[in-house]
């Protein structure tokens, strides 16, 4: 008994040296556009949407472009990247083409979302 409570006090005394350990998770950055969201639409995406050649009048290699969106309207909804097409349209594997390489990976969806769902800045 003597020594659960011995333990108990030790367990005490290292969560209150080290209170991090206790705080929930640290959520991790929001993605930057320039280093992490725009690297992937360039490879992905801007080959059939750009100023020349806009597939469903959507030009992908600007933040007021995509904001502007196409021919369905807007194709990224800040705060909601379940409300954007451009998520949509990755995640049904409609985006790109579906015969077209190389496709996005669920990672790299997840980081456009988590850029979305951050405000989409273009900073
Ligand atoms: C091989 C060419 C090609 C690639 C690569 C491609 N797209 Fe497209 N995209 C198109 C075409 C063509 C359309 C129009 C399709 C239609 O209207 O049926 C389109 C339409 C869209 C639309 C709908 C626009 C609107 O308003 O109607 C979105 C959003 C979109 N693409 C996003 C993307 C994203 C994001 C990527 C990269 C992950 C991507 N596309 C890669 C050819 C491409």
């Amino acid at each position: 008994m003597r020594i659960a409570v011995l333990l108990l006090a030790v367990v005490v005394v290292c969560a209150w040296l080290n209170p991090s350990a206790a705080e929930p998770e640290k959520k991790p950055a929001a993605p930057d556009y320039k280093r992490d969201v725009a690297p992937i639409l360039e490879m992905k995406c801007n080959r059939c949407h750009t100023q020349n050649k806009a597939g469903g009048k959507l030009i992908t290699t600007s933040v007021p472009a995509m904001l502007k969106g196409g021919a369905s309207g807007p194709s990224i909804e800040p705060g909601s990247p379940d409300k954007s097409l451009l998520v949509e349209l990755i995640h049904y594997n409609e985006m790109p083409p579906k015969r077209e390489k190389p496709r996005v990976t669920p990672e790299e969806l997840k980081t456009i979302k988590a850029w979305i769902a951050a405000g989409a800045s273009e900073k």
